[in-house]
């Protein structure tokens, strides 16, 4: 496995391997097993597989973690190698951002998202889906992938990108993973790390208010917003702030319609400081959630 710092590395890297088919898994590093899960499902759409490991700031808010996010890259490497990654792109800020200097990022050129984007972790994190959009439009130029994967526990990031994608005529195959999780229910999580023992164990009971939500939507209850409410208390009694919980259409993230047989349910909330996202996918027996 390869390790790139600069575009032009990779790119002399990639033309060597143009006959490939190359599969992008972009990443922030701080590797987890989801993340090993990505590049598998990625060897099995493409020949070639190239993870990219870039703490990108213009997807951070002004008081967020951006300069506490674990940066990890030898043991991000380490676990590349193992899973079978070809090579690693882990670009400096300038190399990304090339008029950045002491003062910011001066990307004065951004992705403006489609309105999904303004909902939901979006209305909360206002700029965040900006500079993922830009953040991954540029990926996608320098590596040029004909496949792009992507865990489904972001899955409003998920929705954003495929219209990114769609909508600029980016020839990039859009794969999703599922979530990996921990035994007790717990998403996997770069963000876990800032956990403690006892928080990580309360941290199950994201996906408990979830998984609630989903038995009483397959038992026909349908007052979405009474079920949401009912978690939002259940989680704020035990000491959450919750941001929402809300029951959305899985194609699209619309509000949830009576006749529907689909749904997402999806909750972000802070345990202490940490600010989690998860998410389930409900159907109705024989209805294919999209
Ligand atoms: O999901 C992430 O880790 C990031 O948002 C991504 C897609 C790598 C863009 O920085």
């Amino acid at each position: 496995m390869q390790l790139f710092h600069t575009l032009g590395e990779l790119r002399q890297f990639l033309n060597q391997h143009a006959a490939q088919r190359i599969a992008l898994v972009p990443t922030m590093g701080n590797l987890h097993a989801g993340h090993c899960q990505l590049v598998t499902a990625a060897k099995r759409h493409a020949q070639l597989v190239v993870v990219s490991i870039f703490v990108n700031p213009l997807q951070f808010g002004a008081h967020e973690d951006f300069g506490s996010y674990p940066r990890t890259l030898s043991a991000d490497c380490e676990q590349l190698a193992k899973v079978g990654a070809d090579a690693v792109f882990a670009p400096s800020i300038n190399e990304m951002y090339p008029d950045a200097d002491a003062q910011g990022l001066h990307q004065t050129v951004t992705i403006q998202p489609p309105p999904l984007a303004d909902i939901l972790c979006g209305a909360s994190r206002p700029g965040h889906f900006v500079g993922v959009c830009t953040v991954v439009a540029k990926l996608f130029h320098m590596v040029n992938p004909q496949v792009a994967v992507f865990g489904k526990k972001d899955y409003q990031q998920w929705m954003v990108i495929r219209q990114m994608v769609r909508q600029l005529h980016f020839a990039i195959e859009i794969i999703a993973c599922e979530t990996q999780r921990e035994a007790s229910g717990l998403a996997m999580s770069s963000r876990n790390g800032y956990l403690t023992e006892a928080q990580k164990t309360q941290a199950a009971q994201l996906y408990a208010q979830l998984g609630d939500i989903r038995l009483t939507l397959l038992t026909g209850a349908r007052d979405y917003a009474a079920l949401c409410r009912q978690a939002m208390t259940q989680l704020t009694q035990h000491g959450w702030q919750v941001d929402y919980i809300e029951i959305r259409h899985p194609a699209d993230l619309r509000p949830s319609e009576r006749n529907d047989k689909t749904w997402v349910v999806l909750a972000a909330a802070k345990l202490g400081h940490t600010r989690l996202i998860d998410n389930i996918e409900v159907a109705l027996p024989f209805t294919q959630v999209e």
